[in-house]
């Protein structure tokens, strides 16, 4: 062959590689854009099968489905997705002490109490308000020990009383009253700084109370009538006093609860008895909560921590036995 016409078929062969090369680099691009659009079809497909593309179907944000996809069961999902886009799913699982076990009774409490707010729900349901004041009881887990749990939904049974019970002393007390020996011991404390920093003597009204005492002052406070009762003083059984956990306050300087309550030692009382495991247990404007008028007097042994907790998170200790304890 003569050199022209090798050149002329080296030629031919270098022209038809490159539109080869061509060729193939065409079908490799339309390879990976196919690939690429498969994968996505596929994705596409499966975010359409999550529950974040569901619910925010239904109209809610991304962040609210979020929350609720975190703070829910499946089955609850299941159920969103079935309804019309309701706010107060997701205000309500965003709540502080909000409980998954609750969920279905928040929204009803809220549905037929519409200006409650939010925070105000979650804590009436969970501890038992939503059912009504006595309505849903149950026997008091005495294994709390300090910690255990006496209210309108809480009751101790008739000859419950606690092994530690120790006399108070006269020194600040009155006659006949005795009280858990980690009261004593932890009020002692307490009145010492009281009468170092305002010189002001702290006094025990009423401690321990058995389950007979109780009923003969709930009877008492009947006979003006049952709402009177019922705002001031507990069904037997129900009173916190029978734990022997419980003391009622006034000073020495303060005798009557009306003058106590504008004291200074009282607004020292609401601002420290935690330090010494103490708590104000019927607060001001939580009378739905704890069922009970505001009691400036009667607090309540609960441990250092739970009574930190208490008082820093301005809860009642129903609350916090609700969210913190209960299963
Ligand atoms: N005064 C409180 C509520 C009691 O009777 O236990
Ligand atoms: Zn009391």
């Amino acid at each position: 062959m003569s050199v022209k016409k090798r050149r002329k078929k080296r030629l031919r062969l270098k022209s038809s590689f490159k539109r080869f090369l061509i060729y193939f680099a065409f079908f490799l691009i339309m390879l990976i854009y196919t690939i690429n659009e498969s994968i996505k079809i596929v994705e596409e497909f499966k975010y359409k099968e999550t529950y974040e593309y569901k619910i925010m179907e239904v109209g809610y944000s991304k962040e609210e489905a979020t929350k609720l996809i975190e703070k829910l069961p499946n089955e609850k999902l299941d159920q969103i997705l079935t309804k019309k886009y309701n706010e107060n799913y997701y205000q309500i699982v965003n709540q502080k002490y909000y409980k998954e076990k609750n969920f279905d009774k928040y929204i009803e409490y809220k549905e037929y109490h519409e200006k409650t707010s939010f925070e105000d729900v979650i804590a009436i349901v969970n501890v038992h308000a939503n059912a009504g004041w006595y309505n849903e009881t149950f026997k008091t887990n005495t294994n709390d020990n300090y910690l255990m749990l006496v209210n309108k939904f809480n009751y101790l049974e008739n000859d419950y009383e606690r092994i530690d019970l120790q006399n108070v002393s006269l020194q600040y007390s009155y006659a006949g009253n005795k009280a858990a020996s980690i009261v004593i011991e932890n009020f002692e404390n307490m009145r010492n700084e009281v009468e170092k920093e305002l010189g002001v003597r702290l006094m025990i009204n009423s401690s321990y109370r058995s389950y007979k005492s109780q009923e003969e002052i709930y009877n008492e406070y009947k006979k003006i009538s049952l709402k009177y009762a019922d705002s001031y003083a507990a069904r037997p059984g129900f009173s916190e006093h029978q734990t022997g956990l419980a003391i009622d306050i006034t000073s020495l300087e303060h005798k009557t609860a009306k003058e106590f309550k504008e004291s200074e030692e009282y607004a020292w009382l609401k601002e420290n008895c935690y330090k010494y495991g103490f708590v104000l247990r019927y607060p001001e404007n939580k009378e739905h909560i704890t069922g009970y008028n505001t009691e400036s007097w009667h607090f309540r042994y609960v441990g250092n921590k739970a009574a930190k907790i208490v008082h820093d998170e301005n809860i009642t200790f129903d609350e916090y036995y609700a969210f913190y304890i209960e299963k």
